[in-house]
Order: C-alpha cells, then structure tokens, then sequence
C-alpha cells in the first residue's frame, strides 16, 4: 500500500515558555519537526502533510522550499481533530503514519516495523511500557493480549492508571478507515477533547486488529514539552551518537563531551578529544587528531591532520598532514594542500594555500592564492578589502614574506621572492626579487628618556 504521513505539530508548547513554536526548537542544530520530517522522508518520498497552528505562519517560513503539505489547525480540539483537518489530504488507498512533531528521535528501523505490522490488517500502534505513565493514554488488552483501546490518564479509572504500556501516539492506520471514523469522533471526555486514541475502540467495534509494536527504547518515543526534556533528550541523542562513533572506531577522550550536530564521518583511528563540537556535514581521513575545544563546520579534514586545541574550522578542506592552530581559525572557502601549518591567531578566509606552505603566527590571510613552500611570517596581513570591494592577492610558490608584511590587493608576488619584514606591498613584485619598503633605522645618541619627578615621602 501506498504511504502517506501525517505530522501532528499544532500544540501551542505552553510550557517551553517561548516565542517561538515549539517544534521549531532545536536538538542537535535541526528543529524538532526537522528530525520527524527527516525520518518520514526515509519512509516515503511522498511530500508530509504537517498540520500546524500555534506560531502561525512561522512554521511553514521555516522550512521553505522544501515540498509539505501544510493543513492549519487553528483550534487545538485534540489530536483526532488535528488528523481529521487533514482528511482532504489524505487518500483513502494509502497507509498513513501518524508521527509527532515534537518527538524528534523515533528511529527509522521502529519506523519501518510499524509499517510492516499494520500491513496485514491496516492498523499498528507503537507502544512503550514506562516505569512512570502517569499523564499518558493508557493502552488496554484483552485476556488473549489483543489491544482494545486506549483510555486517557484522565479518563482512566485507577486499576487503568496501573498499566505501565502507554500509547506513544505514533500510529499506522489506513486512510479509507481515518475517512471512516473521524468524522464519528466525539468530545465528551475529561479534556472535551477529541481524541484520536478512540479509533483503537472504534477499529476493534469493526472487527479490525490494532497489531502493537514495541519501541526500541523511551527516547525514541519521547516528546518534548519543556526545556528540560529538550536538554535530556539532546544529552540521549549525543550519548548515542558518541557510542555509535566509538563503535565504529573512534578514539573520544570523553563520550560526553562531544557534540555531533549533523553527520561526522570518520576514517581510521582518529582521536576526539574534549568539548568538541562538530556542526553540519564533516568527514575526517585516517589519523586525524582533534584537541580540545575545536569546532568543525561543514568541513573535509585530511588524513593525519592534527587539530590543536581551541581551532574553528568552517566550511574548509584541509589537506593531509596539515597541522592547524592552537587558536586558528578557517574561515569559509579556504582549501589547504598537504603539509600545510596553520598557526596559532592565524585566520584564513576564502583562500587556497598549496602544499607545504605555512603561515604560522598571527596573520590574516583573506581572498589569497599561495603557491607551494611559501613561508607567511608573523603579524602579516592581506588588505583584501577596500571598504567597498575585495581585492585578491596571489603569493607564487617558495615566496618568503618577512614578518608584519602587508599585502595591498589586488597584488601579485612573483615565485622566489623575498619580502623584508615590515614591508607594504603595494605594486606586483616580480619572480626571485627582494622587496622592502620600510623606513630606514635611526640611531640617536644621548638621548634621556623623559623621567617622573621622584615620589615625596
Ligand atoms: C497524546 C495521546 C496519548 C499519548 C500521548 C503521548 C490522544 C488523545 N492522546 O496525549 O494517548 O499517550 O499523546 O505523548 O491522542 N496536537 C495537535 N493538535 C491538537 C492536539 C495535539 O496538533 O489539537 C499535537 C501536538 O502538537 C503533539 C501531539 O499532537 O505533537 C500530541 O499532543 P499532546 O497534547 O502532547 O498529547 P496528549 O493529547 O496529551
Ligand atoms: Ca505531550
């Protein structure tokens, strides 16, 4: 049968306290709904309907450009409301997952279990046996364990309310049978609700099995109604993720401290030490060592490159053997050969620095071209920018460039030459020449310091 998916993301999230909607807050650097969106996509292909209210427009500006079907709801009368706003979107020949938006962590593998087992009756239900499943809805069998329906906390009498299975809420059920009962649907209940938990009840009335499936764990099934439980969730998905690496070979110093936020991809041995934060899409070669407090964005590092601790790596690529920082910063665009040391307070943005070359203290190095073996002393600076426009500089190979050197772009330094330490390079200098443009040394003899008056006692 044919998939659809139906993302329930209207409730206000009253108790985030916050402006924004609540499944726009964010776990591990994507917004709650993005991890739901995210894991229907590996199911379907078909575009999510996503039924919102609480935050209005905001919802959808979010995620622009991406193909949902959005169905508001501007009243939150319940989650059997919710789906029945999306009827019209939803075709009776298909089998629909209903998913939440605020829990972000339900694994594909669970995902594709629920969908295998509503398949022979059209029906599934993915419950979860919690030590506390006080405020849940409680789900009910029969002495044969057949599912019967699911009573509300609210509801629930208290021999209910001693059922440790509740109900996650993640559901698969046939759109023919959504169209069938929703419209049936009532509202006098504890909460004047309408629930969508009554189509168990309604299914078993019309002789169709509700087949349960088990989660794999709580934090796949859990939601997000505070910041606590938002910061207890993203320390679940980091410790699983740390796991995950080190079971594929990756040496962490401290599994809980590294944040992944997005896809690491790691080679051969590598070693991760302390507080670092990896944001977005990052591979790692064999070998590569990170220290303490880097931070990596959306970002290719080589084999054997070393990261000292305290560098910030953004939307580069860093060839093999490199060795960068402590305290260094690449900026986006910069792209560095093999064997190339990037010191510390070095900065480098949108540039390209061929192999063997260094710039290992205290620099600036901004819309450049290095060639290779080019030594860029301390203190140097490219003045790339003229307030209005950037100016490139190219640096041939096996240049010298003499400490706190500045280099006006647009400017060209030919392969083989030698810029003095102090120098303003403003013309183009051509190949195997020494250029210096400081003013000559005066030496004056005799000269007093000016003293202060000796202090009265
Ligand atoms: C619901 C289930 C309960 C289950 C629990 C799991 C019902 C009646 N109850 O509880 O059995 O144990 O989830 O967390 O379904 N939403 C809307 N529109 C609404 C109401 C809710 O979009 O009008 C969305 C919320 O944004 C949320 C989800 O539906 O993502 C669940 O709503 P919530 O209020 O958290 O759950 P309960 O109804 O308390
Ligand atoms: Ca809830």
């Amino acid at each position: 049968m044919k998939l659809s998916v139906c993302i329930l993301a209207a409730g206000k999230g009253k108790r985030m306290y916050s402006a924004l909607p609540k499944v726009l807050h964010r776990l591990a650097g994507k917004p709650l709904v993005g991890h739901v969106l995210d894991a229907a996509a590996a199911v379907t292909p078909t575009a999510p309907i996503v039924v919102y209210g609480h935050g209005g427009e905001l919802l959808p500006a979010a995620f622009e450009g991406r193909e949902i079907a959005w169905v508001e709801q501007r009243e939150q009368l319940g989650t059997g409301h919710a789906v029945a706003q999306a009827l019209p979107r939803i075709p009776a020949d298909t089998l629909v997952v209903i998913l939440y938006g605020d829990v972000p962590l339900l694994s594909v593998a669970t995902l594709e279990r629920l969908i295998a087992a509503a398949e022979p009756s059209g029906f599934s239900l993915l419950t979860v046996v919690l030590a506390d499943p006080t405020g849940y809805g409680r789900i009910v069998r029969d002495a044969a364990g057949e599912v019967q329906r699911i009573v509300e906390h609210k509801d629930a009498s208290p021999a209910e309310r001693a059922i440790a299975e509740i109900n996650t809420g993640i559901m698969a059920v046939r759109g023919d049978y959504l169209h069938r009962w929703l419209p049936t649907l009532g509202n006098d209940n504890a909460q004047g609700e309408y629930y969508l938990t009554d189509c168990v009840a309604l299914a078993v009335a019309d002789g169709i099995r509700v087949a349960p499936v088990a989660a794999a764990n709580e934090a796949e099934v859990t939601g997000v109604n505070n910041r606590v439980q938002l910061a207890e969730l993203e320390r679940a998905h980091q410790q699983a993720q740390a796991r995950a690496l080190m079971e594929a070979g990756v040496t962490l110093a401290d599994p809980a401290r590294i944040d992944v936020r997005g896809r690491l991809e790691c080679g051969r041995d590598c070693v991760i030490d302390i507080n670092t934060v990896f944001v977005g899409q990052v591979k790692l070669g064999n070998n590569v060592v990170i220290g303490p407090n880097c931070v990596v964005t959306d970002s290719e590092i080589g084999d054997g490159v070393e990261l000292l601790p305290n560098s910030i790596i953004d939307s580069a690529r860093v060839g093999a053997g490199s060795r960068i920082g402590p305290f260094a910063r690449l900026r986006p665009e910069t792209e560095l050969g093999t064997d190339v040391h990037i010191g510390n307070f070095v900065e480098v943005k949108k540039s390209r620095i061929e192999d063997g070359s260094k710039a290992n203290h205290l620099a600036y190095i901004g819309d450049t071209e290095i060639g290779r073996n080019v030594n860029v002393g301390a203190g140097t600076i490219t003045c790339n920018y003229d307030g209005a426009n950037k100016h490139k500089t190219i640096i041939e190979d096996d240049v010298f460039i003499g400490s706190d050197t500045q280099l006006v772009a647009p400017v060209r330094v030919g392969r083989g030459s030698t810029i003095g330490a102090g120098t303003t390079v403003t013309d183009d200098v051509e190949p195997d020449r020494l250029v210096i443009s400081r003013v000559r040394q005066k030496t004056i003899s005799g000269w007093q310091r000016p003293r202060k008056p000796p202090k009265k006692s």
